[in-house]
C-alpha cells in the first residue's frame, strides 16, 4: 500500500490517500489536546497505543456485528480504512455521569445513570462543538431523515452494551464514550475514527482511578502509564 497525499489532519489523527481509491491511511498522532485544543500536549508512543487499542476493540464490535471503517493495519500507528463521509456528528453515550455532564446539568460527579445516555455534538470546532438535539440534527441536514437518527442510537447502544460487558471482564468501568459514523460509498453506516482513552473515560472498577486522557485534561500525571495500562488490559 503506498502512502499518498495528505487529505486531512486532525487533532489526533493524520488522514492519507492511498493507491486504493476507496481506501485511505489512517495515522494515529502523538499529540494531545483538550478543551477544544486550549491546552496542548505530546506523549511520544501514544499514537502507537491508541492505534492498537483501538484495533483491537473495532475487531471486537467487528466480531459482534458491528460495522467498521477498518480495513488493516499496517505499520504501529498506521491503519488502512474504508473511504467514508463521516457524519459532522459527535455522539457521545455515558453510563456515569461526570466531565461536561456534571457542569451543565449540575448531577453530582459519579452518579450511575439509571440508562445509557446518548447526546450528540455538532462536529465544528468554530462553535466549540455545542451540544444538539434530534431536531437540530434534522435542521442542520446533519442525518438523512428520522430512520437515521434511530438508527445512529441503535449502533451507538449496542457499542455501548459490548464494551460495557468488555472491560468489566477487564476490572475497568466504562463511564463514557464519544464515537463517529461514516457513510460508505455503499452507503452504509460504519463505526470511523478510533475509540480509545483519548475518546473514552476508564475508571478502575477497584479504585476509580482514571485511566484515559482526564489524567491529561486533569494534570494527574503518567497520561502514558494509564494508555500502557489499558492496553494490557484488553490483551490480557
Ligand atoms: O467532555 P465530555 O464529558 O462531554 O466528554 C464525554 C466523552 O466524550 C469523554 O469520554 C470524552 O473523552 C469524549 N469526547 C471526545 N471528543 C470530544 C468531546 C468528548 O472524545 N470532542
Amino acid at each position: 500500500m503506498i502512502k499518498g497525499e495528505l487529505l486531512y489532519e486532525g487533532k489526533g489523527k493524520r488522514l492519507y490517500k492511498s493507491d486504493d481509491e476507496n481506501l485511505l491511511i489512517s495515522e494515529f498522532k502523538d499529540d494531545l489536546t483538550a478543551f477544544n485544543a486550549e491546552k496542548k500536549g505530546n506523549e511520544s508512543g501514544k499514537g502507537a497505543l491508541n492505534c492498537k487499542i483501538s484495533t483491537q476493540l473495532f475487531h471486537l464490535l467487528e466480531q459482534k456485528g458491528i460495522l467498521t471503517h477498518l480495513v488493516d493495519v499496517i505499520s504501529e500507528n498506521e491503519q488502512v480504512v474504508k473511504k467514508c463521509k463521516i457524519l459532522p456528528i459527535e455522539i457521545i453515550v455515558r453510563n456515569v455521569a461526570t466531565g461536561s455532564l456534571t457542569k451543565r446539568l449540575g448531577i453530582k460527579d459519579g452518579t450511575v445513570l439509571p440508562f445509557a445516555l446518548v447526546e450528540f455534538c455538532l462536529k465544528d470546532d468554530a462553535l466549540g462543538d455545542p451540544f444538539i438535539n434530534d431536531e437540530h440534527c434534522l435542521l442542520l441536514n446533519l442525518v438523512k431523515d428520522k430512520e437515521q437518527i434511530a438508527q445512529i442510537k441503535t449502533i451507538a447502544r449496542k457499542i455501548n452494551e459490548i464494551l460495557l460487558n468488555f472491560f468489566d471482564t477487564k476490572n475497568l468501568r466504562l463511564i463514557d464514550f464519544k464515537i463517529e459514523l461514516g457513510l460508505t460509498k455503499d452507503n452504509e453506516l460504519v463505526l470511523a475514527d478510533e475509540i480509545s482513552p483519548d475518546s473514552c473515560r476508564f475508571w478502575d472498577k477497584d479504585t476509580n482511578e482514571k485511566l484515559d486522557k482526564d489524567r491529561f485534561r486533569q494534570d494527574l500525571g503518567n497520561v502514558k502509564m494509564a494508555y500502557e495500562e489499558i492496553l494490557k488490559r484488553i490483551l490480557s
